[in-house]
């Protein structure tokens, strides 16, 4: 019979990888993945990493801690692969504010724990700035996405017609302010465009431009518009909102797995992507935005749904192991 010493790591470097791997193909605000990890035994410690915040377009910090979370909701789906059961905690230690979440691996089980099912979809996923197809998403499909995060402590609401008309007038007063923003724009130009090849986005992933007035975030905000295509994009793109029932850290965090959960589950659908977030950003549309799904909820996403018109694009990540900065 063998045995396992207390002084050696219950994950070997395998396992460790396949985990760290699979957290950090997670969505990021203009991919700067701002996370780093500590293993400890049974405890895998998410951690905020404060070099790659975003402090002219994510002031609050409420972005980055949405990224963390849907590398948190990452680490439990490959867990669960590996037939961990899992738990967490937000904002686990009053002493370690840098640590903003703290995923448990409990028992190992077989069959694998049902988060399993979408570990083939982390590598599938990816955010899509391109048209999407005419094609109508059936209304289950739609429940199944909303299902996901509701599963996460967070909730998605659709939009009407009437809704995407006055979101749109929202977006449009949002680019404008972005483009005037001189603080903003230089952190654009850091982390978007041009060649990537650890972090930041890349100018294919960017999209083609739209022929006329679209739904869309041109991440580029004007600069690197050469290299890209134009194509005309859906006329009733489907939005949705992501909201959670108030605006804490936490709730920031739970966003951020609602997020992934959802995306992830639209992913297997063969659904695809992309981020209005523009709106949200600036606290007066903030409040608009509010009106659209009332006055008890907080939005903390805006996203566009649908069958992908065009070819995806991944972008780069750092490797697993300069994300580790401890590992018992
Ligand atoms: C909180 C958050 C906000 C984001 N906001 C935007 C956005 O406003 N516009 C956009 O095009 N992409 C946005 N993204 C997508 C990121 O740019 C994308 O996740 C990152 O570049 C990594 O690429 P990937 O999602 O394809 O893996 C956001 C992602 C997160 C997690």
């Amino acid at each position: 019979m063998t045995t396992t010493r207390a002084t050696e790591p219950l994950l070997d470097r395998d396992e460790v990888g396949f985990l760290i791997r699979a957290a950090g193909t997670a969505p990021s605000m203009h991919n700067t993945q701002p996370w780093r990890f500590e293993i400890n035994g049974p405890v895998i410690d998410v951690i905020l990493d404060a070099d790659r915040s975003l402090p002219a377009e994510d002031r609050s910090g409420r972005l980055i801690l949405i990224g963390l979370g849907a590398a948190t909701f990452n680490l439990r789906v490959a867990a669960a692969t590996l037939g961990y059961d899992t738990t967490f905690a937000t904002e686990p230690d009053p002493d370690r504010q840098d640590i903003v979440t703290r995923v448990f691996l409990g028992s190992r089980q077989t069959p694998a724990p049902p988060l399993a099912r979408l570990y083939g979809e982390l590598g599938r996923r990816h955010t899509y700035r391109g048209p999407m197809t005419p094609i109508r998403i059936p209304a289950t499909v739609c429940q199944l996405v909303v299902a996901a995060a509701r599963c996460e402590g967070a909730d998605l609401s659709w939009l009407s017609q009437a809704g995407n008309q006055r979101l749109e007038s929202i977006l449009r007063l949002a680019d404008d302010l972005d483009l005037h923003d001189e603080d903003r724009l230089t952190e654009r130009e850091q982390w978007v465009g041009g060649e990537r090849v650890v972090d930041g986005v890349p100018v294919e992933a960017l999209g083609s431009l739209p022929t006329s007035a679209a739904m869309v975030r041109d991440l580029s905000a004007g600069f690197e518009r050469s290299d890209r295509g134009t194509a005309a994009f859906e006329h009733q793109p489907l939005i949705g909102i992501l909201t959670t029932p108030g605006d804490r850290p936490s709730e920031w965090l739970r966003a951020g797995m609602a997020l992934q959960h959802a995306l992830l589950t639209a992913t297997s659908c063969d659904l695809a992507a992309s981020f209005l977030n523009q709106a949200l950003e600036y606290t007066q549309l903030r409040s608009q935005v509010q009106e659209l799904v009332g006055s008890d909820i907080r939005p903390q996403l805006i996203l566009r749904f649908g069958f992908p018109a065009e070819e995806g694009t991944d972008t780069p990540r750092r490797s697993w192991p300069q994300t580790v900065t401890e590992w018992h």
